[in-house]
């Protein structure tokens, strides 16, 4: 049996904090070592720059969708790595990105924190003049009785009666798309159903469904790229949402409790007492967590169908492969990139040294793609043998709330896109999210053919 090496304290891991600064010229777009920003010149720069010279965090890399190249010699060459460029951006942290070793970290809590105080879970600390508490960045007990408050809402009976809603929902979407014209799937579509879906959640009038798509993308933006709002614009419209969300809870808190997840935080005990910073952070996490990660899986599924025709072709010969192609589809898109934790103890992972205080980011993205837990993970496979084992949920006692509601909304929708088009057709590439935590699309031009 192979032994656990012990931790020296004579084998020092280099640290942003402790080694002279390496940073990269910010934004990317002025980065005079990449003169074109083209993918391919890109993927090639990833393949052979030294590993200690990029950072993987940079938005540059997910923008243009050629972070694997670099993810896959991190498994292969450096599997727990310490990404110290940019350290005066991010403080530095672990790069964990093969399977076994973000199983580790996922499922030892004890070891390793998604508390909001010590940093949260991204790879970016929250702000800590802005601290909003959210049940995934706090550890047990805490966080174990402020799940169970919102579990509830998308679990077994209620999940089986939003099936009719999410269906009738979903066909008078596709049956309102144009045939035969170029428009935006992302917007059309993924942005519309999720919006719909969230309103039902939060019993939050359809007719402003937008504006939670809106708090959604503010709350994940990155203040430091350009056309984004800045820190203190993002805070002042992140109270805007809290003052909306408090008339409402307001409104529940004195009438019958029903299932809508404002009204199950203002009747439980475990949660009818927060601090309005907390009640936002929960608002957000919510928010978030049922808005980006369907969307992309909904373009994902597009896209990655028209990148793959014979797994289309499969598709539409035996419709019945609908659930693992949704699976399959989210393992693909791996719609949150990572999961940060903060490492509570000095310890030992994949033979490297953690820190007290280190921060540990887990690539959920490269664990889906490490050929040694999955059998060609680079391909897209609908009909795969497993195709529920996959990390785009996480594991442990912080996986994801949500991954049965948003198996069936993307269920249903394949289900009746494949009852009335024949082909969504790719137009173009897509235009990404400039971000190493929500991997996802910004557009996405498509045609269904007239
Ligand atoms: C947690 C992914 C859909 C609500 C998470 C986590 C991931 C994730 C990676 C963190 C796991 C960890 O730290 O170990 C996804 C993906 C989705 C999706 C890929 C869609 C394809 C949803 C939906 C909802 C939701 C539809 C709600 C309606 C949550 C919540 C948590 C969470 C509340 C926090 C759980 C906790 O801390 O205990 N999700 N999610 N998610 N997700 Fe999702």
């Amino acid at each position: 049996m192979a032994t656990q090496p012990e931790i020296s304290s004579t084998e020092e891991p280099p640290r942003g904090r402790t080694r002279p600064n390496m940073v990269w010229p910010f934004p990317p777009r002025e980065r005079p070592d990449l003169p074109d920003h083209e993918p391919a010149t890109l993927a090639e720069y990833l393949r052979t720059a030294p590993l200690d010279a990029v950072d993987i965090a940079d938005p540059l890399w997910w923008e243009n969708d050629v972070e694997g190249v670099f993810l896959k010699r991190l498994r292969d060459e450096a599997p727990v790595h310490f990404n110290e460029v940019n350290a005066a951006r991010h403080r530095g942290f672990w790069s964990v990105t093969r399977w076994e070793d973000i199983m580790a970290v996922d499922t030892n809590h004890q070891a390793y924190s998604s508390e909001a105080s010590l940093g949260g879970i991204t790879l970016f600390d929250m702000d800590p003049d802005f601290i909003m508490p959210m049940f995934i960045a706090m550890d047990p007990p805490k966080h174990d009785v402020q799940r169970k408050a919102v579990n509830p809402i998308v679990s077994g009976p209620n999940l089986a009666g939003f099936e009719t809603l999410i269906r009738e929902r979903t066909a008078e979407v596709l049956d309102g798309l144009p045939r035969g014209e170029v428009f935006d799937w992302v917007d059309r579509v993924s942005i519309e159903l999720t919006s719909r879906m969230l309103a039902t959640l939060f019993d939050w009038p359809q007719e402003q469904r937008r504006k939670l798509t809106y708090w959604s993308d503010i709350s994940t933006s990155d203040p430091e790229l350009p056309g984004n709002p800045s820190k203190e614009e993002r805070q002042t419209i992140l109270m805007g949402m809290l003052q909306e969300f408090m008339a409402l809870w307001n409104e529940r808190v004195n009438a019958e409790p029903k299932t809508d997840l404002v009204s199950m935080l203002a009747h439980n005990p475990a949660t009818r007492n927060m601090p309005p910073m907390e009640f936002m952070g929960n608002l957000v996490l919510l928010i978030v967590g049922g808005n980006d990660t369907t969307r992309n899986s909904i373009s994902g599924g597009v896209y990655f169908l028209n990148k793959n025709p014979t797994e289309y072709d499969k598709l539409r010969a035996n419709p019945a492969l609908v659930e693992s192609m949704v699976s399959e589809t989210i393992r693909y898109q791996t719609p949150l990139a990572h999961m940060r934790r903060t490492a509570l103890e000095d310890t030992i992972l994949g033979g490297k040294h953690i820190r007290k205080g280190d921060k540990v980011v887990m690539w959920y993205i490269s664990g889906n793609r490490d050929e040694r837990s999955i059998e060609d993970p680079d391909a897209f496979i609908i009909d795969r043998k497993r195709p529920r084992q996959h990390m785009s949920f996480g594991f442990g006692i912080h996986r994801c709330v949500g991954n049965r509601l948003a198996e069936l909304q993307l269920k249903i929708l394949w289900e009746e896109i494949l009852k009335r088009f024949d082909r969504i057709e790719l137009i173009e590439e897509p235009e990404r999210v400039p971000s190493a935590f929500v991997k996802g699309y910004k557009k996405m031009m498509v045609r269904i053919p007239a």
